[in-house]
């Protein structure tokens, strides 16, 4: 064979190879064969099951809902010959695919789905879903194939903070429907802070009565937001009832989903001391926080909080309170983990209290971290006495870390990598890859917020760091916190679709990833999600602008990380950029009054936003 030749058959096999992988599926199957042919049906599709079971389960009707919605009815017909789906569970379980895994196979007679356990069975029909094409036409073909796939961490969660916006029961259930479609099993409800308690409590009515409720105020949370004035109504706001805590918590076991409660002490309090002052070690009447400035960060993670909202470690009253709150926390979530919170807790209150500071004395207290520990560990044995494990933020490794505690470790992965040495079992959410609040692309077209995480740094999240052994990792989680986040599109905007990279790592095998083609199929993804008429942030496709000095003169970058793609720009003001220049190599910002105008573009049409930046604002961007 002459090189042409070879190169040619080479490439040939390379295509054929990659047209095996090819799919859409989020997070990628561990294994996906592609085969000949595929599954062609229209207005109409058979079930078929072995087991009595899966009729009734939750998992099938939901996904003939599903289908329902795509205009095709379906029925089980144990006589069907072709033409059908089959679902069974295993009489003989399957070790290789676990609890929550399952196998898929595609034919042009038939669709067979079998897992172990529900779950699985779950899971299969997710990923089902995605293998149906998105088409606007009555004939739906799959691509024959077979799927072996199961999960890599036992631990998929989504955390989101209810209490800096309040978000109705409709609301959590569709943000839950959202994550189940992506195989996340675990949803953590931060469900009280500063500025909102939102679960009834019955032994401590006023909890919600005066916890759940704070004056309206607009615009981003701090400086600008002014305190609540004397007498004013405090109509933002809303709570779960016990009634609809049970209705969420079943409709996620329905969605594969264990919800984790989180109950955030001692600190963040705020709302719980506007209700019951007398937790506090000042005792002073306090307001539920409307996003008002109330504590000064130094910037080396230091703080002071201007308004106390920490409750008092040395009071028996508080340990009776946590006890009964704890207690009906426990009886209306099933999993096995209560969340403590234990973050952030601002220990200036107590340093200044005599009465404190006698305590401390009296029981060899060191100081206010071994204060804190004593708290943590007091609150652990109350939660271990409800039948559960307890789990907190890595402030609880300060001062000594409670027997039996889990940690969630969130100022990067050092708090993890000490738990997981001390033989604990650690929840990896480190700012650094999972922080959904954060700013996903360009400042001058996101919502403003101090820190920034792109799609590409979440993707490369790797929960289990080298020094430690891989079983005390339970998972990781992306964290949404909600002070600039008020509405359930916008929830979606900034979780997805940083949600698919954290999917994928926690779901799919640590060699499968693969940014290029992760990218292929996050943008098939936000297609469904334009569909369905939900918002998803294409932030990944704007270009990444980066601005330096060489020497004096101002120079810029543009980038992005999305393969196949040309950027445009203009800095003489003109546009649209698609007329002006394409990039190719940094170029330098001259004086002037000008504004740099840029944007990606695919096969000469414009992906995401134009970006407008003046010139002052580029130079404010060198890194000094
Ligand atoms: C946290 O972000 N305060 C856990």
């Amino acid at each position: 064979m002459n090189l042409k030749y070879r190169l040619l058959v080479f490439l040939l096999i390379l295509g054929f190879q990659f047209s095996i992988a090819q799919h859409n599926i989020i997070p990628v199957p561990v294994n996906y064969e592609k085969s000949n042919g595929s599954f062609v049906f229209q207005d109409e599709i058979k079930f078929k099951t072995g087991n009595k079971e899966i009729k009734s389960l939750k998992s099938t009707q939901l996904f003939q809902n599903y289908l329902t919605n795509l205009g095709i009815s379906s029925s089980f017909d144990k006589k069907a010959k072709g033409n059908f789906i089959s679902i069974d569970l295993n009489k003989k379980k399957n070790s290789a695919i676990g609890k929550e895994g399952y196998i898929l196979e595609v034919n042009d007679k038939s669709i067979a789905l079998k897992a172990n356990d529900p779950a699985g069975i779950f899971n299969g029909l997710q990923t089902l879903k995605q293998l149906i094409p998105i088409v606007n036409s009555r004939t739906i073909e799959i691509q024959s194939c077979k799927i072996v796939d199961y999960p890599r961490f036992a631990w998929r969660g989504l955390m989101l903070d209810v209490s800096r916006h309040f978000f109705t029961v409709d609301e959590i259930k569709s943000y839950l429907d959202k994550m189940s479609a992506y195989k996340f099993n675990v949803f953590h409800w931060h469900l009280t802070d500063d500025q909102g308690w939102r679960i009834e409590i019955k032994s401590y009515p006023k909890l919600t009565e005066v916890g759940a409720w704070r004056v309206e105020r607009n615009g981003t949370f701090g400086e600008g937001r002014a305190a609540p004035k004397e007498g004013e109504k405090a109509t933002y706001g809303g709570f779960y009832s016990q009634e609809q805590i049970k209705d969420i918590v079943r409709y996620a076991a329905d969605r594969n989903i264990t919800i984790v409660p989180e109950i955030d002490v001692p600190g963040h309090s705020m709302a719980v001391l506007a209700a019951y002052p007398e937790l506090s070690v000042q005792k002073e009447s306090k307001y539920v926080s409307p996003g008002n400035k109330f504590s000064e960060w130094y910037g080396d993670g230091t703080f002071k909080m201007l308004i106390e909202n920490t409750l008092n470690p040395i009071d028996e009253n508080v340990y009776d309170f946590i006890d009964k709150v704890f207690t009906e926390v426990a009886q209306l979530f099933p999993g096995d983990y209560i969340h403590m919170g234990g973050d952030e807790a601002y220990h200036g209150y107590w340093d200044e209290n005599p009465e404190v500071q006698k305590f401390m004395k009296k029981h060899k207290i060191k100081n206010s971290h071994e204060l804190q520990s004593y708290f943590v560990k007091r609150v652990e044995k109350i939660i271990s006495s409800k039948g559960k494990k307890m789990i907190g933020w890595d402030e609880i490794l300060e001062g000594g870390l409670a027997d039996g505690a889990a940690v969630m470790s969130w100022r990067g992965m050092k708090g993890g990598i000490e738990a997981a040495k001390m033989g604990h079992e650690v929840v990896m959410t480190p700012t650094t890859y999972a922080y959904l609040d954060y700013m996903q692309g360009d400042v001058t077209v996101e919502n403003k917020i101090y820190a920034s995480l792109s799609l590409e740094k979440t993707y490369k999240f790797e929960p289990v760091p080298d020094e430690i052994e891989a079983k005390y990792v339970l998972g990781g989680q992306g964290n949404l916190w909600t002070e600039a986040v008020p509405t359930l599109q916008f929830a979606y905007y900034m979780t997805y679709p940083r949600a698919f990279a954290i999917a994928e790592t926690l779901w799919s095998q640590k060699k499968d990833k693969n940014w290029d083609d992760f990218v292929r199929r996050t943008e098939e993804n936000m297609i469904r999600f334009d569909r369905e008429g939900d918002n998803i942030a294409k932030a990944v496709f704007d270009p990444i602008v980066t601005v330096y000095k060489n020497d004096d003169v101002v120079m810029c970058k543009l980038e992005n990380n999305i393969p196949g793609t040309e950027i445009y720009y203009s800095i003489d003001n003109t546009y649209p950029v698609k007329f002006a220049k394409k990039y190719t190599d940094p170029f330098m910002i001259p004086a002037g009054n000008l504004k740099l105008h840029t944007q990606t573009f695919r096969e000469g049409k414009p992906i995401g936003h134009e970006l407008i930046i003046n010139r002052e604002d580029l130079v404010k961007r060198i890194k000094k």
